[in-house]
């Protein structure tokens, strides 16, 4: 089957994508708007874009209506700075809860149940629950499309770690049992991190 995008209907293309590039990380941001509205959202169009700095790397899309741009780019816009919350699988349903296309003015903190707890560097809070949190300064936004399902890079500089007491190793790995993130696969199907092999890369 060979299949030119651009013969295909947006969300054709979006599942092509989304199914095809999996299991993805989520990147559960948290920030706070212009006038002092928490919020929190997931994103698992996320990576990272360099170690040296460490930037790392989410894209929030372009919405259909009356608001196409996500509550979190807003914030991001407005005053420079996220939280990238690591989602473990114990508050899976939180986070779900969170991304539900809400009106500015809802603190997702609030009716997720999620705790908000102060960032040492930036302004918008983390979430208690995360195992490991990384405070970002905005490195960078790179408009990429502004079409419907187009989207935002946005590149943060992670300023400081939060990793929980007991998670890293005496090399500085994190234990990724300890750890226990979920990633997402296409639709409303999640993995968990449990099923792993090795591979020694070669010299
Ligand atoms: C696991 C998960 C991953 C998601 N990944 C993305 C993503 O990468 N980009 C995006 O625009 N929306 C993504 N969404 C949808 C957003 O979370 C949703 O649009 C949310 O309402 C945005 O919130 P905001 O307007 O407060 O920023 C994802 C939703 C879920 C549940």
């Amino acid at each position: 089957m060979i299949i030119d995008p651009k013969t295909r209907d947006h969300w054709d293309v979006y599942r092509l994508l989304s199914g095809s590039i999996l299991p993805r990380p989520i990147a559960f941001v948290s920030t706070i708007s212009a006038d002092g509205v928490l919020n929190l959202a997931p994103f698992s169009f996320f990576t990272v874009a360099s170690a040296n700095p460490p930037i790392i790397a989410f894209c929030p899309m372009v919405r259909g209506g009356d608001r196409p741009k996500k509550d979190t780019l807003v914030n991001i816009e407005a005053t420079g700075e996220f939280v990238v919350n690591i989602c473990s699988e114990d508050f899976a349903a939180q986070m779900n809860a969170t991304a539900g296309e809400y009106p500015p003015e809802v603190d997702e903190f609030q009716f997720s149940g999620l705790t908000p707890v102060p960032s040492e560097v930036v302004k918008p809070p983390r979430v208690k629950e995360s195992r490991v949190n990384m405070e970002c300064k905005l490195h960078q936004l790179v408009p990429v499309s502004g079409n419907f399902l187009g989207g935002t890079m946005v590149l943060g500089e992670v300023v400081r770690f939060h990793v929980q007491d007991g998670m890293v190793n005496s090399i500085g790995e994190i234990d990724a049992d300890k750890l226990d993130a979920i990633g997402r696969m296409a639709g409303p199907v999640y993995v968990r991190t449990k099923d792993r092999f090795e591979m020694i890369r070669p010299a």
